[in-house]
């Protein structure tokens, strides 16, 4: 997608509806290729620093295998390891970096701090996951669905958990492909409404429309796609408890999913909590692409790369 090149991702609302359906379409096209054993080495002698100041399994892999298979390298660092983890500055962190590496991938508590990254790095920074978004998940999510149902214009996606950054994600990119998609939380735990109201404005130009609601059922009613995330994300983990009492009402069963399509995709970010956000018997069950989701974070990543840095 070539006019993303040098650009940041920091939130799927900074790009155009085409350049997140370009990037769906290339992260197939990337995966096919990759399967036959011919991606081309687009990043060539490129690095890619990897910042963490929280776990990871499948982003810090995919974007350091993705790397590793456009012919470039991932570099992982721990926050605490780096000087950011005694205080040294952003401002000075973002000049630093920016004379040795081609980008920056980073994984953060604040949105605002990356923001602040971005700000003063001369090198593209990608968003990998913050308190308010996760744009790299929304992108394999789409290309999940995109492969398994193909067009995801007019589509349905129903989200029931936490109006976390999972969440806003999968709204903002879902808006930019024309799918409608209704999220479902408890009361207290609603998106952020300045978010969604920049997505409704870009699913309105797409055609598609935004739900809000409290009722899991409204939500997955006749829906191509159910998707779950934790109830309780990396930081929350002082409310755990509340939560479980909070949620309690929504979690992803049979019961709830008979309400959807009979051909619904199940999906999940991972990792996932059986028997609190989702019973087994769903998550396990034959309709789950959870495993083929993770794997597509990989093709989902190498796009992203070889669009920005490529
Ligand atoms: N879904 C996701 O981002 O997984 P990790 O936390 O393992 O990177
Ligand atoms: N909402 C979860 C997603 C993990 C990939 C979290 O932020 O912990």
């Amino acid at each position: 997608v070539s006019s993303l090149k040098g650009k940041d991702l920091l939130t799927l609302l900074d790009y155009t509806s085409e350049e997140v359906q370009g990037l769906v379409a290339l992260s197939t096209q990337l995966k096919i290729i990759t399967k036959e054993g011919t991606c081309p080495k687009l990043l060539e002698g490129k690095t890619l620093g990897m910042i963490f100041e929280k776990h990871s399994t499948r982003t810090r892999i995919s974007f350091e295998v993705g790397m590793n298979q456009l012919g470039g390298k991932g570099m992982f660092m721990h926050a605490r390891d780096l000087q950011i983890g005694r205080g040294e500055s952003i401002y000075d962190t973002a000049h630093v970096l920016s004379g040795y590496l081609d980008g920056i991938m980073i994984r953060a508590n604040s949105h605002a701090m990356v923001k602040e990254l971005a700000k003063h790095a001369s090198i593209p920074v990608i968003n990998g996951l913050t308190d308010i978004y996760h744009p790299c998940q929304a992108l394999a999510d789409l290309e999940t669905i995109a492969e398994n149902k193909g067009e995801l214009k007019g589509l349905k996606i129903a989200y029931v958990g936490d109006g976390n950054n999972v969440a806003h994600s999968l709204v903002v990119a879902s808006a930019h492909v024309g799918m409608h998609v209704a999220v479902a939380t408890p009361i207290g735990y609603e998106c952020d409404t300045a978010v969604i109201a920049k997505a409704q404005a870009i699913a309105a130009a797409n055609g598609s429309m935004i739900t809000i609601t409290n009722d899991p059922v409204e939500a997955v009613k006749d829906a191509d796609a159910v998707y779950a995330d934790v109830w309780t994300s990396m930081g929350q983990e002082e409310e755990a408890a509340k939560r479980l009492q909070d949620f309690a009402a929504y979690q992803i069963n049979d019961e709830l999913v008979a309400h959807a399509k009979p051909d619904y995709m199940f999906l999940h970010c991972l990792p996932a909590h059986r028997e609190e956000e989702v019973a087994t018997s769903v998550i396990d069950g034959p309709n789950s692409y959870i495993f083929e989701q993770a794997e597509n974070r990989l093709h989902a990543q190498k796009a992203v790369l070889a669009s920005i840095l490529g």
